[in-house]
């Protein structure tokens, strides 16, 4: 991975040109098809990684509507195409939402993946209804932080898990109750309604028999390997969505939902940010303009 000079990106239809303020990654994605190849197949390298964006509208490809240029956005970029580490990119229109002025960029770009995985998870896939138990997996990283709070708010009672050391911060993040995946037994956590997994492996293999009749294992780590026995296991892939995007934001605004950040870095800077050598605890953000 290297900083390099590349064409500024065009606005084909549908499409808007952002002019990038900061930009969001997830650590796995440099093994995904999507990241190498385009929807058909077709090799796509020099792949410019990143796909979550917070920045300015700068331009509309033809048809575009819905924002304007000037507009400040957040979004997911898709996944076959070039990514947010960048100072432009391309992104279709659909996949944006406005972000207000009073949210910091490096704060709107910590949004995208994190609070969508959360939302489609439990809402979407997971049929959350208030007053059910839901077991986070991973509950003090970038996704199961968000799980955690808006299970919480949504009326759960919140079991999180993780390593030793994210206890506190899983509680901070507004678990009710903290499963030490290293010294305590997963096992006492069963009979829940809702398993989200954001581990997956023999952790999630494990998660299944903690499945309450009727429940769901929803796992974005992977298809999952065993199924509840009187339940069901969903795995899915985020997907950018405007109207959802824009609850979380409100939600960020007026203080229900507190974002993950770990470290910020320049552009200058992101190759070693990407590739870290000592674990950063949140989401990595890259400032691409101050
Ligand atoms: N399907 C989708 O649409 C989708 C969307 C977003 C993310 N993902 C995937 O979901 C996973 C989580 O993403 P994220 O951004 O939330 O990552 P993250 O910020 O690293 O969070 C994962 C959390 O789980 C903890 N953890 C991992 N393995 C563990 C283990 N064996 N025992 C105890 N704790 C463990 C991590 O602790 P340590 O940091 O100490 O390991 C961290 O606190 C990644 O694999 C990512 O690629 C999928």
């Amino acid at each position: 991975m290297t900083l390099v000079e590349r064409p500024q990106p065009e606005a084909a239809s549908n499409d808007v040109l952002v002019e990038v303020y900061a930009s969001g990654f997830t650590p796995g994605e440099l093994t995904w098809p999507g990241t190498w190849a385009d929807r058909a197949g077709r090799d796509r390298t020099p792949s410019i990684p990143g796909h979550e964006v917070a920045g300015v509208v700068s331009a509309l490809g033809y048809g575009t509507r819905g924002l304007s240029v000037g507009q400040r956005v957040i979004g997911l970029a898709d996944w076959t195409r070039d990514g947010t580490l960048a100072e432009y990119v391309a992104v279709e229109a659909r996949n944006l939402a406005p972000l207000p002025g009073d949210i910091d960029f490096t704060v709107g770009a910590s949004l995208p993946i994190s609070g969508l995985t959360a939302w489609q998870g439990l809402f979407v896939h997971g049929r959350f209804q208030a007053g059910q138990s839901v077991l986070v997996h991973g509950a003090a990283g970038g996704v199961g932080s968000m799980v955690t709070q808006l299970a919480r708010e949504a009326g759960a009672h919140v079991i999180g898990t993780g390593r030793a050391a994210d206890r506190q911060d899983a509680l901070d993040f507004d678990a009710h109750e903290f499963v030490d995946l290293d010294n305590d037994s997963l096992e006492d956590a069963g009979g829940v309604d809702l398993v989200f997994d954001a581990i997956g492996g023999d952790i999630g293999k494990r998660s299944a028999a903690l499945v309450r009749a009727g429940g769901m294992l929803v796992t974005i780590a992977g298809p999952p390997e065993a199924q509840p026995t009187d339940g069901l296991a969903v795995d899915f892939v985020v997907e950018a969505d405007r109207t959802q995007l824009g609850e979380i934001v409100q939600r960020v605004r007026d203080g229900r939902l507190r974002t993950n950040i770990g470290q910020v870095a320049d552009l200058d800077d992101a190759v070693a940010a990407f590739n870290p050598t000592e674990r950063v605890k949140g989401k990595t953000i890259i400032r691409v303009r101050p």
